[in-house]
């Protein structure tokens, strides 16, 4: 399908018409200049004016083709020209390739030849553009961040991902939402011996299936409908580096076996292609589901889980390292004053001690986005308890209690088995929604001395 803007410039009227009309019927659109001053006059005086192809005359009176076409390089050094030479002029033709002409064609020739060197020249345009789109993001997306913490339940964690980094096994990063198993995941890439060469991403809940597919394998030009060109997938782009798949556990059943063909085999097939390629890449994972359950559950591949499952790496929860709070807060504070360009450096003792009480059931990401929103209100240089937008125990304060006791204990507990009854006693999903182990769960209902109805659920 065409698309794009072509330019047309030759000293010949009768082939510019006769060309613009054959263009412009196939859905191009075209601009023509009859000599090359005038065209060049418009490149430099119109930043904006980016066609995609020029087709240009080699043999033309004023400023010569050769001299036109060094020119259009230097003003617009990423535009394809095909040069169209008299039969005979071998000369020019060599040397306008050696200035960076795409290909030439000689006069006369039939349309169809024009039109194949046309239709190449413009996909090779697209594919270029969309490499540099990746190298790009790829920019953008490699700086490794940096990792706070001063807990020695985090300090095992760290230790293990450098030790496995140095390692080429695939490992599997499971945790909570907003724990930072990205931040591993990068970790693990940058310390390895791989770190030179790329570290991709992909979202695998935020894709349907068919794009998953060919993001990942790519594809070929027409494979499905919207294919419009031939496409490299991640695996290839990311060859020797690393590929780092989030949300693993929302990929499909039929992708998974495709991805543990790669992990096995270190081969996969493009979309709508036959033909079988090798990959040489890591694939680091990351999920917050609970992969066991989802394998129990017929929803997830077990020998691709086992296949993952080599090394896993759990980054705790917030809560289980308290000690982490005050550097991180700080940490954060210290990003989000030089991003405002404020001086926001201190905090009140309240509003610390609230900070350690509340139960983080969004991890690092949730107090990252609280500090921000404090650091933007904080009227002087103090971060104060009503900058933070939560209360202690549940993360939501009960407004009402009977007995109009509202000691954090009691709205604890009544919170717990408001969450208890609604989930019809169901302990893992209540200790879930609470954000708290279901062992924390358990002593939290033994010490309020709350009753679980018989026949509940008492689930894994
Ligand atoms: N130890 C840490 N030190 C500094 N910043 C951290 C740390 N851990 C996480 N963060 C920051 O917290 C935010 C959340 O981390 P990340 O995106 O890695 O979490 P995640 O586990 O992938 O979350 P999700 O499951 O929601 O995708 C990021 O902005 C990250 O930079
Ligand atoms: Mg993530």
């Amino acid at each position: 399908m065409p698309e794009g803007k072509i330019i047309i410039c030759d000293d010949e009227k009768e082939i510019v018409r006769y060309l613009k009309k054959i263009l412009h019927s196939l859905g191009y659109a075209v601009d023509t200049y009859t000599d090359g001053q005038t065209l060049l006059d418009r490149l430099e005086t119109d930043p904006a004016y980016i066609p995609d192809l020029l087709v240009q005359d080699i043999n033309m009176p004023g400023i010569n083709g050769i001299e036109t076409l060094r020119k259009v390089r230097g003003l617009r050094p990423e535009l394809p020209v095909v040069i169209m030479t008299a039969f005979g002029s071998i000369d020019s033709a060599v040397e306008s390739i050696k200035l960076g002409a795409y290909d030439y064609i000689t006069k006369p020739f039939p349309i169809e030849k024009l039109l194949g060197t046309l239709d190449k020249a413009l996909e090779r345009e697209i594919l270029l553009k969309e490499n540099q789109r990746l190298t790009e993001e790829l920019i953008s997306s490699t700086a490794p961040g940096e990792i706070i913490f001063t807990s020695s339940t985090y300090r095992k964690v760290y230790d293990m991902t450098l030790q496995v980094a140095a390692s080429e096994a695939n490992i599997l990063i499971q945790g909570e939402s907003g724990t930072g198993k990205e931040l591993i995941a990068r970790a693990i890439h940058f310390n390895s011996a791989r770190r030179d060469k790329r570290y991709l991403t992909i979202n695998c809940a935020a894709l349907t299936d068919t794009l998953l597919e060919s993001q990942l394998f790519g594809h070929l030009r027409g494979a499905f409908t919207g294919a419009l060109t031939t496409q490299k997938g991640l695996l290839e782009a990311a060859t020797g580096g690393t590929l780092f798949l989030d949300e693993i556990g929302d990929m499909t059943l039929a992708l998974q076996s495709k991805l543990l063909r790669v992990i096995q085999e270190r081969e996969f097939t493009p979309v709508g292609s036959t033909e079988i390629r090798n990959c040489d890449i890591r694939i680091v994972a990351a999920t917050n589901k609970e992969l066991e359950r989802e394998v129990a559950e017929g929803r997830f591949r077990e020998d691709l889980f086992y296949r993952l499952n080599v090394i896993t790496i759990t980054p705790p929860p917030l809560r289980e390292r308290k000690e982490d709070l005050v550097p991180l807060t700080l940490h954060f504070m210290k990003r989000f004053s030089a991003r405002m360009k404020k001086r926001v450096d201190s905090i009140s003792d309240d509003a610390l001690r609230l900070l350690k009480e509340y139960h983080w059931p969004g991890n690092i990401r949730e107090l990252e986005n609280i500090i921000e929103r404090a650091v933007i209100l904080a009227g002087t240089n103090r971060i104060t308890v009503d900058l933070l937008p939560i209360r202690t125990g549940t993360g939501a304060r009960v407004a009402t209690c009977d007995d109009g006791d509202d000691s954090l204990e009691s709205v604890e507990r009544d919170h717990i088995l408001r969450v208890l009854k609604k989930n019809s006693y169901h302990k893992s999903r209540t200790a879930a929604i609470l954000g708290v182990t279901r062992k924390t769960l358990d002593r939290k209902i033994a010490d309020y001395g709350l009753t679980i109805p018989k026949n509940s659920f008492e689930a894994v």
